[in-house]
């Protein structure tokens, strides 16, 4: 059942490129769903963990490419922003289960006052049938209790939602090359293996980037926490220097997500503040980038061209990875961490 790999959080991991090429299959659906929304003035994304990682990139996109703005609000916290809900407002609740207990108790909130979409992975879930719209995301069952190929999924549908509302045929195109680039992460798995066993011994991490490259960090900061109980902080690069940047030294490893683009020299002038600190740095970026490559210590690196806006869906796959291994480097099972559960029922 885990198809030759030894836990379901690696054979999940592996299903990426083909799970994304299914969710990008259901662009016509989405079309539909867009065909019926109403006219907004705002758009409030809801959601929990990973999710809530997948709704700040929809952020970004919403406001980049359609103007529109865009709250992000987690589940828990959404209620004491109820006062903000009318008729113009696009709620969307992102949940891969459709029961996180938050996320339900959020949409019964949002639908006396907005009108709610859901995009969901388990098909029949309760947010499915409580919300107005519902878009799937096709990434299949997912057994380990980290969201990997969901999270990847939740990105790409939304990516289709914003290209569909923006009639962004270029969008969509691009989209189209993801699969093959999240294939070379997985290509270079021997690797991440090997930084894995470099670094896993670490206390505590820093997960830095900006922009598109900010969800990605803190996604990788709670996968690192989540399955190496490693303490694992994500960070908006730009923020260190307001406090956290006291923390760092030698014993503290920086993982910093730099695509090439318009987040990139700023990103790289916080690598060289946290090296002056002693800090290793770990970067995910292009292998092409010889100045990314010099400033860092270990490099995960993509060829070929992806643009910043899309590069969250590839660029986070070696962080799952370097996860995965240094939780199985610390003999620990990847598809049961301690006191967590698949699903939250309970508010
Ligand atoms: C992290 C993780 C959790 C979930 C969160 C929301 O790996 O799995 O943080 O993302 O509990 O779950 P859903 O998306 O089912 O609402």
């Amino acid at each position: 059942e885990k198809g030759g790999f030894k836990h379901f959080m690696l054979k999940e991991i592996h299903e990426q490129p083909d799970v994304v090429k299914n969710t990008l299959m259901e662009f016509s659906e989405i079309e539909k769903v867009v065909g019926k929304f109403s006219k907004f003035k705002r758009i409030c994304f809801v959601a929990c963990g990973t999710s809530f990682h997948a709704s700040l990139v929809g952020k970004y996109l919403f406001e980049t490419l359609l103007g529109i703005p865009t709250d992000v609000l987690l589940s828990s916290e959404f209620l004491f922003s109820e006062g903000a809900l009318d008729k113009d407002t696009l709620v969307i609740l992102i949940t891969q289960s459709g029961e996180t207990a938050d996320t339900l108790k959020a949409l019964k909130i949002a639908n006396k006052k907005s009108e709610t979409l859901a995009i969901v992975n388990v098909l029949g879930s309760t947010a499915t049938r409580e919300a107005d719209h519902v878009i799937y995301t096709r990434a299949g069952p997912e057994i380990g209790v980290a969201a990997t190929k969901t999270y990847v999924c939740q990105l790409v549908s939304i990516y289709m939602l914003v290209s569909a509302m923006s009639g962004n045929d270029k969008l969509l195109a691009e989209l189209q090359k993801v699969p093959d680039h999240m294939k070379q992460a997985l290509e270079n798995e021997d690797h991440i293996i090997e930084i894995a066993k470099k670094y896993k011994d670490a206390n505590d991490f820093f997960f830095i980037g900006r922009g598109f490259s900010y969800p990605t960090a803190l996604e990788g900061a709670l996968k690192l926490k989540e399955i190496t109980y490693i303490h694992g902080e994500g960070y908006a690069a730009g923020e260190l220097k307001h406090g956290p940047l006291a923390l760092i030294d030698d014993n503290v490893p920086v993982l910093a997500v730099v695509p090439p683009g318009e987040s990139h020299d700023k990103t790289l002038s916080n690598i060289e503040e946290v090296k002056a600190r002693g800090a290793k740095v770990i970067a995910v970026g292009s292998s092409k980038d010889e100045v990314l490559k010099s400033e860092s210590h270990d490099i995960m690196g993509f060829d070929g061209d992806i643009s910043e806006m899309l590069s969250p869906i590839p660029y986070v796959v070696p962080l799952q990875l370097l996860s995965y291994y240094i939780s199985v480097e610390r003999g620990i099972d990847p598809d049961k961490p301690k006191n967590l559960a698949k699903c939250v029922t309970v508010e």
